[in-house]
């Protein structure tokens, strides 16, 4: 079954929500395709229908990353953004640029990989990047993912191209050069798997006192926060959104999923596959987003809030089947369905943003 032939109907689901940002006096956001790219808002209606009514910030899932606004040593490409920008401030949302750095290689530009220079050179190719577009996006965007996934899993800064060339001096450098040129905006640095692996978060944590220590102006921590139904736990969640709020940082989910399967779990190794959406796995996951949300209310106090987005609209849009399940099956890890019907899990998220019990 796909999400969109589910059966769930708003009606049926008791999802029943009417308008989930209402819930919250922090950002709810959702990450969005753009264009040509697959699910794009843009050729969508109906879509279009779901984001202005349940979410109050937009990030855009590809077009504000590296190779798109810089392809070439002296060539950026805001159109998209620009047009993007447009959709939110026409429609009332708030915008979060994600992301200024990110190693990724297919999002790194060409001219980079190919770059040859001495450190110094190094960091001043990536002031102007940063300052280039941080001045553009300048009073436009309330936040930003400065610098994405520069931490290892299991520890320790990422081998990456930037890396290679700068050390970690790459990261903070990019808060400070980002800041210069934009003084309100919240600045974040971005990670997956921080919420999950104890030896990640020590290193994160060790890089957030060193900025500390040396006046690095950054606002706070993207938690991505792709997890799963059977991890991490709740309480390892909101133990290191405490590592964050300790150190008075703001904490951000930034790209929220929870796909019904877990291909790094046991069950699902031995061939225990989900491959249906069933309405007592529906009804997991929606006990199961209302944890997390609720988590994040508990832990992070209102004025450390950044905000929760999840990372796209309907479950067969999600990134996950191509990436993680390598198109080998459906899953369903957002809040609508193919159709835009509201799932369960939309229940469980509005439950969680207004405190009430999850079940
Ligand atoms: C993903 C997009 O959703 C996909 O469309 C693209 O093919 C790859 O990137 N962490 C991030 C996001 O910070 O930028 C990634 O987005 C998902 C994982």
């Amino acid at each position: 079954m796909t999400g969109a032939d589910s059966g769930w109907s708003e009606k049926t689901s008791g999802a029943d929500v009417s308008k989930l940002s209402k819930l919250a006096k922090f950002p709810v956001g959702v990450s969005l395709a753009y264009g040509n790219e697959a699910f794009s808002y843009t050729n969508s209606p109906a879509q279009q229908a779901v984001i202005k009514t349940h979410f109050s910030q937009l990030t855009a899932g590809n077009i504000m990353k590296m190779s798109y606004l810089h392809p070439a040593p002296d060539t950026y490409n805001f159109t998209q953004a620009d047009d993007f920008l447009k959709f939110a401030r026409d429609n009332g949302k708030t915008l979060h640029a994600h992301t200024l750095i990110w190693h990724s290689d297919y999002q790194v530009p060409a001219f980079m990989k190919n770059y040859q220079g001495d450190k110094a050179a190094w960091l001043a190719i990536l002031k102007t990047h940063v300052q280039t577009i941080a001045t553009h996006f300048s009073g436009k965007v309330a936040s930003l993912d400065v610098v994405n996934e520069a931490i290892n899993d299991g520890g320790g800064y990422r081998n990456s191209l930037f890396y290679q060339k700068t050390g970690a001096d790459y990261i903070e450098q990019a808060v400070i050069n980002a800041r210069a040129v934009d003084q309100k905006a919240d600045l974040y640095y971005n990670d997956y798997n921080i919420e999950a692996d104890a030896a990640k978060l020590r290193t994160l944590t060790g890089m957030l006192d060193g900025f500390k220590a040396r006046s690095v102006p950054v606002t706070g921590v993207g938690f991505q926060m792709h997890i799963y139904m059977d991890y991490p736990s709740v309480s390892t969640i909101s133990a290191a959104f405490k590592q964050a709020v300790e150190r008075k940082l703001k904490v951000k989910i930034t790209e929220l999923d929870i796909p019904v399967n877990n291909p790094f779990s046991p069950p699902y190794q031995a061939g225990d596959i989900q491959r249906e959406l069933t309405p007592a796995l529906a009804l997991a996951q929606k006990k199961r987003y209302c944890e997390v949300v609720k988590a994040y209310r508990d832990t992070v106090p209102a004025n450390l809030r950044g905000g929760v987005t999840v990372w796209g609209v309907s479950d067969p849009s999600s990134w996950l089947i191509s990436d993680l399940f390598k198109n080998a099956h459906a899953d369903w890890p957002l809040l609508f369905d193919g159709a835009y019907r509201q799932k369960p899990a939309l229940r469980g998220v509005a439950d969680g943003l207004s405190g009430k019990p999850c079940i």
